[in-house]
């Protein structure tokens, strides 16, 4: 019996306890101010057996399709690059102030596309990660995971060719499309890097722009088109949205 009640009055202390540290306002919440090792690996583990065991029984369709991979990367061109890179896109304003940090998804990829598709379909709480479910159906999303799937090792021209080839190739009308970066098959850019292309224009309205000035992104005749899209200004892309 004594027992019993030195329990239920520890009980009773804990949540008090925690009630006036919540409420105190001592907690530091900000973004700048890093989890101790203990609180960071349980939140990492509950992250990921949260993803997994939710993803169970999601059946995975043929993610082969070049059309499938081509929307995709339209989409992940507007959506994801200021937060994840992309071939050519190397840094970001928005990631290094992000905690948790963004994966970086042109090194990584991912694993298994069911957890993917959840990820991204559903967001994560209490991190810059959306639930993009809110705003574009099933089908959209698979064809983002076809091509998240592709894009360790992809070459930058590679990844310009298929974020190009839906840009002009249809009108695709996506929302975020004035803030895509700028992309030119090469013989197109070849003409132009001389004198300053309708491309680099186009970038110049974009209104995130100020330490890019800095920094000129084509001063010579020969500058490797392959280059541009990483001096481009990303993180507008992604959190317009
Ligand atoms: C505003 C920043 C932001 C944007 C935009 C964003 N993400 Fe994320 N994403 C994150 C963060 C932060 C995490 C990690 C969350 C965590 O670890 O708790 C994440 C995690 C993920 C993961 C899980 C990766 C892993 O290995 O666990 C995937 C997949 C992913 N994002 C895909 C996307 C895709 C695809 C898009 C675009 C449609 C996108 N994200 C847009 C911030 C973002």
């Amino acid at each position: 019996m004594n027992v019993l009640r030195a329990l239920l009055i520890l009980v009773v202390l804990v949540l008090v306890g925690t009630a006036i540290f919540i409420w105190s306002g001592v907690y530091n919440i900000a973004a700048d101010d890093h989890h101790t090792p203990v609180v960071a690996k349980a939140l990492e583990v509950l992250r990921e057996r949260s993803v997994a065991r939710h993803a169970q029984g999601i059946a995975v369709p043929d993610l082969d399709s070049p059309a499938m991979i081509a929307e995709g990367a339209e989409h992940y061109a507007a959506m994801c690059t200021g937060c994840h890179l992309a071939p050519g896109v190397d840094r970001s304003e928005i990631r290094p102030g992000l905690y948790p940090r963004p994966p970086n998804l042109r090194e990584h990829g991912v694993d298994d596309p069911a957890q993917a598709f959840w990820v991204i379909k559903h967001g994560i709480k209490m991190s810059g990660m959306p639930a993009w479910g809110t705003t574009h159906d099933d089908a959209a999303i698979w064809n983002i995971v076809a091509f998240v799937r592709r894009l360790p090792n992809m070459p930058v021209d590679e990844y310009q060719r298929l974020v190009g080839s839906t840009m002009s190739g249809d009108g695709h009308a996506h929302d975020h499309d004035s803030a895509t970066p700028p992309v030119h098959d090469e013989g197109e850019a070849g003409h132009h890097d001389a004198e300053g292309d309708a491309g680099h224009d186009h970038a110049g309205e974009a209104d995130h722009r100020h330490d890019e000035d800095a920094k000129p992104d084509h001063d010579g005749p020969d500058a490797p088109t392959g280059d541009r899209p990483s001096a481009e200004p990303e993180p507008s892309a992604a959190t317009d949205g």
